[in-house]
Parts: structure tokens; sequence; C-alpha cells
């Protein structure tokens, strides 16, 4: 595991974009697994900007996301079909038909684990795994478990993210309490993973998931294991370490 001590969030944001982007100019039709949340915003945008710049170009590109809330129109401003598009697809020259997100909207959970995970075989692998991380040490919605989740499952959110969350909603009541996640091994099996974190209320979830054991009641720490995994994370969140 990779350590790269960035000064801020702007910071940790453009080194974060420099990666993604180099791996998209040495690999045009590069897989890239997504990820939602404040943490990686900065990271789209700064790409958004090379891309008008006639820097970078997703003509190619493939991208798989990590998760989506259970029950939510990908038309809720709260979705991360939403998200996904309000702060990066479209702004950027990807072709819709490789945007792939699991679909909320799916009642049936065996049905849309199965669907999902099929996506995820027929693109192959991911180049890389973009990643936040939860205060509890959550990965994608992989939340603190008695062991790591394989591939692609629905998720009974836990008090910690549903109180983390809260802060996009009008009120804790409306915040979904169930979501779909690609699994742990999914995410493992990303030729690499880059996790972005900041803020002072990531740093116990950066100690334990960098240097805590490896235990699924903290799913970051599995990325001990992975063989280039990178983490970006700002002062504060390194505040622990
Ligand atoms: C959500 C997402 C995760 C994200 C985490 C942290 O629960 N499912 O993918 O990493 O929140 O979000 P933030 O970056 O807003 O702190």
């Amino acid at each position: 595991m990779r350590i790269i001590r960035a000064k801020d969030y702007k910071d940790m944001s453009r080194k974060a974009a420099n990666i993604i982007s180099a791996q998209v100019i040495l690999k045009p039709d590069s897989v890239l697994g997504l990820a939602t949340g404040s943490s990686p915003i900065g990271t789209y945008e700064q790409l958004v900007k090379w891309y008008e710049k006639d820097d970078l170009d997703f003509a190619d590109v493939t991208t798989v996301n990590l998760d989506e809330y259970y029950g939510m129109k990908p038309e809720n401003d709260q979705s991360y079909h939403y998200f996904m598009h309000d702060h990066f697809f479209d702004h950027v020259n990807i072709d819709p038909s490789r945007i792939n997100l699991p679909n909320g909207m799916e009642p049936d959970e065996k049905k849309e684990c199965a669907r999902y995970d099929a996506v995820l075989r027929s693109v192959g692998d991911v180049d890389i795994q973009l990643l936040g991380i939860g205060r509890n040490g959550h990965i994608g919605f992989n939340e603190p478990d008695d062991c790591f989740a394989k591939g692609t499952h629905c998720v009974e959110l836990t008090e910690s993210t549903i109180e983390a969350n809260k802060r996009f909603f009008v009120s804790e009541d409306e915040v979904p309490r169930r979501a779909y996640s690609m699994g742990i091994h999914t995410i493992m099996t990303a030729k690499k993973v880059l996790v972005v974190a900041s803020g002072e209320d990531k740093a116990w979830a950066i100690r334990e998931s960098c240097f805590g054991p490896v235990t699924p009641k903290v799913p970051g720490s599995i990325l001990q294991l992975h063989n280039d995994a990178i983490v970006i994370a700002d002062e504060a969140a390194l505040s622990l370490c």
C-alpha cells in the first residue's frame, strides 16, 4: 500500500486526477471503477477541466460504479446515477453505452446482483478503481461485517453510514436503509486501487485501513493485501497515522 500525503482536498483531488488521466492516456480503452460521495468530487472536477482543455479523451473508456441506493430512481438527485452524471458523465465525451451502475430500481435483489456481476465480468478487469472511504472504514457500501462479501450484494446500511449520509437528504428518515454494492472480491481484482480521503472524520478509518489488522470489521483494511493500492489522503485524514 502506498500512501501519498496531500496538503488539502484540492491537492488530493489533483493528485488522484493525475493518476487517472495517466491511465486514460496510456490506455484509452481503460475500464474505470468509479465512486461517489464528497471525496471524489474534486477528482472529477479536475478530470473535466483537463477534458475541456483537450488533454483527455474518454470516448473509449468504460466505467463501472461501485454502488447505488436500493429503491432510488435514477432521476432522484440523491441517486448515484444522478451524482455521476452531474459531476462527471455529462461533462465529458463518454459513450453512454459504456456507463454501468447497479440499478437501484430493481426490487429483486438476486436478479440485480446477478445482472451486475455479469456486467462486471463482461467489461473485464478494472484498470483503476477509485474509492472513497466511510467513517467506519466501509468501501463502496461494504459495511463492517463478519466476513468480506465476494460479489454484488444488497446491504443494510449501518447507523454510522445513515448518520454520515443524512447531510445530503432533507431528513434522516429519507436516507435509504439499503443499497446495492460491488463486493470486496470484485474491488480487489482491480489492477490498481486509488483511495481518496480528506478531513479529520476519516482519520480513524485511514489509520485502521492502512495500519490496523486486516478484518471485515474494517472493510478498507483488505486493501493492505492489494498489490497496487494507493491512498491519497490529506493532512487531516492522516492525523492519526
Ligand atoms: C458513501 C459511499 C461510499 C463513499 C462514502 C464516503 O457511503 N457509498 O462510496 O466512499 O460514502 O463518502 P464521503 O466521501 O462523502 O465521505
